[in-house]
């Protein structure tokens, strides 16, 4: 054994103060979202549309739990203002891939905090003439809601907190937590995560 390992390595659970929803959670409420969505899709060939890169764990468990056919495509946006804070500008950073004109699309996202990314989103989804939109998302946060967004399926409803894992970051890190969290005060610094 190299001596020089040391025994007290630090990770990126040290960093995290409270756990909202654990792994153990986020897994059973998943596999419940992907048998209703099979349910509700069955014989549809749904598309899912998912934005990067929250998003992306959710996604890849939700269409494991879905034993239906179905195709995905990916699109990337930016809003601009703070990094925590949602203007409702939404910039376009990667579109779909291809059309979903007639298409019964899902639109799978990760957090739903004021809403306004998504609200565009819609517009601009709704715009490509598909056959019908529903939204599934794992975390609702209400508390900060400023644009209405009609939410189909939603994983767990959570309180106006900041949160990272399963996907979601703070600056780009702790995306590979497996359950959802709250982070230190002291990981932020001086700055509030809130803005
Ligand atoms: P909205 O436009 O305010 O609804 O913000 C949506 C996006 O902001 C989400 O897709 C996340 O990328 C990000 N976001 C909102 N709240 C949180 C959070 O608590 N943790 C991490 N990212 C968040």
């Amino acid at each position: 054994m190299n001596s020089t390992h040391a025994t007290t390595r630090s990770t990126i659970h040290d960093d995290v103060e409270e756990i909202l929803v654990t792994g153990d959670q986020i897994a059973e409420r998943v596999a419940q979202l992907g048998a209703q969505l099979e349910a509700d899709y069955a014989g549809r060939d749904p598309v899912l549309v998912s934005v990067l890169k929250g998003s992306i764990i959710f996604l890849a468990d939700l269409i494991r739990a879905m034993q239906s056919t179905l195709s995905l495509d990916l699109m990337e946006v930016s809003s601009y203002g703070a990094s925590t804070e949602s203007s409702g500008q939404v910039r376009i950073l990667k579109d779909l891939s291809r059309p979903i004109e007639g298409r019964d699309v899902i639109v799978v996202e990760d957090i739903i905090d004021t809403g306004l990314t998504l609200n565009y989103l819609l517009k601009y989804l709704h715009d490509k003439g598909p056959a019908s939109i529903r939204v599934v998302c794992l975390l609702d946060k209400p508390a900060r809601r400023l644009a209405e967004i009609p939410i189909d399926y939603r994983g767990f409803t959570i309180p106006d907190r900041f949160v990272v894992g399963y996907g979601l970051d703070y600056d780009e890190r702790y995306r590979n937590l497996p359950y959802i969290g709250v982070l230190k005060p002291s990981v932020y610094g001086a700055a509030s995560p809130e803005g």
